[in-house]
């Protein structure tokens, strides 16, 4: 059982990326630290020294309540859960399969839902913070990146109302919502309709091009576990932290002066789906 001055983490989505930096970090920091992975066997990584990667299937209920209850039997106490696991889906609206859409709300939203509930019942109790890895395409929306974003909305909505809930007790949640990163993200997201003569391909293929670029070219994960760091440590969470390059944090902030239709047009830009009159 860990010494009682040592804080127990758990961050789900530790075997790669955002989740294996913080959990990285964390552990060189003195937390003891527990992360997950799908296929913890399957993975040789330096990070194994650093802290015990589980198993865990965001979208599977039994998985989350055995890989909780493991941390809960070994250590008698979870004080803080990051909740990094998630994937992303490319595609038109029209083209994605509800199949495919279920299952990117299932693992990204419910996924950090499950791992919540089981997490609370001790924290309550005995006190703790919970951050939960959104996106900043929770805020803006992402063109062919519907259901990945309805995802990340779902979180913000999720944690905005959890928050109250549990304002008489001692536990605090916030939202991260990072912009772009080097990750192993990009590779893993699965795509839709992108290829082809389809009538989303072209406009499509340009618009994940461009977020693929801006992915490859992102953040290093370690500014994340930085945060991450810190937030452990602050007296009080607030709602949501944005993380990343200064320019998408930039772009985050404007939003809330710049006319709706006048953001959009900029986002369309940006992402090289504005169709100019004749064209
Ligand atoms: N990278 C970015 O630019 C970026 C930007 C904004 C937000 N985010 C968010 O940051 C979080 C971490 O992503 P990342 O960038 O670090 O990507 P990553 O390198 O692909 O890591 C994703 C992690 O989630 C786990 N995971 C994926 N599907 C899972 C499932 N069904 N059940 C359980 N675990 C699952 C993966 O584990 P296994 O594959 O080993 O199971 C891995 O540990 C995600 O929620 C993502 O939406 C990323």
């Amino acid at each position: 059982m860990a010494d009682r001055r040592r804080r127990v983490v758990l961050v789900t989505g530790a075997s790669s990326g955002l989740g294996n930096a913080c959990a990285t970090q964390l552990a060189k920091r003195g937390y003891v630290v527990y992360g997950t992975g799908r296929a913890p066997d399957e993975k040789s990584r330096k990070a194994d020294e650093f802290f015990e990667l589980i198993r865990m299937e965001s979208s599977d209920d039994d998985s989350v309540h055995t890989a909780v209850s493991y941390v809960l039997a070994k250590e008698d106490r979870i004080d803080a859960l990051v909740c990094c696991a998630g994937m992303g889906l490319a595609g038109s609206v029209e083209d994605t399969p509800i199949f495919d859409a279920a299952k990117q709300l299932d693992v990204n939203f419910l996924g950090a839902a499950r791992v919540v509930r089981e997490a609370l019942p001790g924290m309550r109790a005995a006190g703790g913070r919970i951050l939960i890895v959104g996106s900043m395409a929770g805020r803006i929306g992402v063109p062919f990146q519907a259901y990945y974003a309805a995802s990340k909305f779902a979180l913000e909505g999720f944690v905005a109302s959890l928050r109250m809930e549990l304002n008489r007790f001692p536990v605090q949640v916030s939202i991260i919502e990072p912009g772009d990163f080097r990750t192993g993200f990009t590779a893993a997201r699965e795509s839709f309709g992108l290829s082809g003569d389809g009538p989303y391909a072209e406009s499509g293929s340009r618009a994940l091009a461009v977020m693929e670029e801006s992915e490859m070219a992102g953040a290093d994960p370690v500014l994340f576990a930085r945060l991450v760091l810190k937030l452990l440590d602050k007296k009080r969470l607030g709602a949501r932290y944005t993380v990343g390059l200064p320019p998408q944090r930039a772009a985050l902030a404007i939003k809330r002066i710049l006319p709706r239709r006048l953001y959009e047009l900029m986002l369309m830009s940006y992402f090289k789906v504005l169709v100019r009159k004749g064209e």
